[in-house]
């Protein structure tokens, strides 16, 4: 089997760089089990899981740490992110049911609640192999199908700037440039569906996904200057 290994720093140690350099007023969440990423936030803080695990201290310094204990389509009828923070999100990190539906949607509704510059980072979208992204749930290093959701944005949304990381173990993909008020992913999720719903990465070829993730260096971005080059809040 063909494998690509992440060289990189972990998505942890990525998103802890976010946090300490750009300096987020909000931070939203989807996927947080045992609080390892919650726990990387200093600022307004949304987390959404249907089945919390935490282990660190769940408020940490932060004025204010919102959990709620539902899916992530449930959220999102439920709640509207800009008004529990009283502003647009600035930092976000998918990384909940490995679905490519699910996270596509995840991203879609998050995105309404970004200003252009927001960050909105998906994780276990570059897998090590195709063994990773079968779509029952495979423990250890499974990735699901959420590989497709890069070609998918890069389809329907070459507007959006998507930068990919070696994260550790399974990259990190930083999506900026973002549009509020843009309904083309949500108008198109059932031609999209048809479309890539039945594509396995083998079919599609691991290696040219891998190359057409064009992946960077996690040192690229190690300094503020340097992470500035690309993100900026
Ligand atoms: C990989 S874990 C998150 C790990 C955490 N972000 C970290 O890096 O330490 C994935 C989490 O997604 C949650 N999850 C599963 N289905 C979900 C859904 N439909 N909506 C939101 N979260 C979901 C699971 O309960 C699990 O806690």
């Amino acid at each position: 089997m063909i494998e690509y290994e992440h060289k990189g720093v972990s998505h942890y140690e990525l998103l802890e760089t976010f946090h300490r350099d750009l300096t987020p007023r909000s931070y939203f969440e989807i996927g947080t089990l045992q609080g390892g990423t919650l726990c990387l936030s200093k600022c307004p803080t949304v987390c959404v899981d249907p089945s919390f695990q935490i282990k660190v201290d769940p408020t940490g310094a932060r004025e204010a740490t919102m959990l709620f204990q539902k899916t992530s389509d449930r959220f999102f009828q439920d709640h509207n992110v800009t008004q529990l923070f009283g502003g647009p999100v600035e930092l976000a990190f998918l990384d909940g049911l490995h679905e490519a539906e699910t996270l596509l949607r995840d991203f879609a509704n998050i995105e309404r609640h970004c200003k252009p510059n927001s960050i909105v980072c998906l994780h276990d979208c570059v897998p090590m192999n195709v063994g990773q992204t079968v779509r029952a749930i495979n423990g250890g290093l499974w990735t699901g199908d959420v590989w497709k959701v890069l070609p998918i944005l890069k389809k329907y949304r070459p507007d959006i700037d998507i930068y990919v990381f070696d994260a550790y173990p399974t990259g990190l993909v930083c999506c900026t440039n973002l549009d509020a008020d843009n309904t083309v992913l949500r108008e198109n999720c059932s031609s999209i569906w048809r479309e890539w719903g039945k594509i396995e990465l083998e079919e599609y070829g691991f290696e040219k996904f891998i190359q057409e993730c064009s992946i960077l260096p996690t040192s690229l971005i190690s300094s503020p200057e340097e992470l500035r080059r690309y993100f900026y809040l």
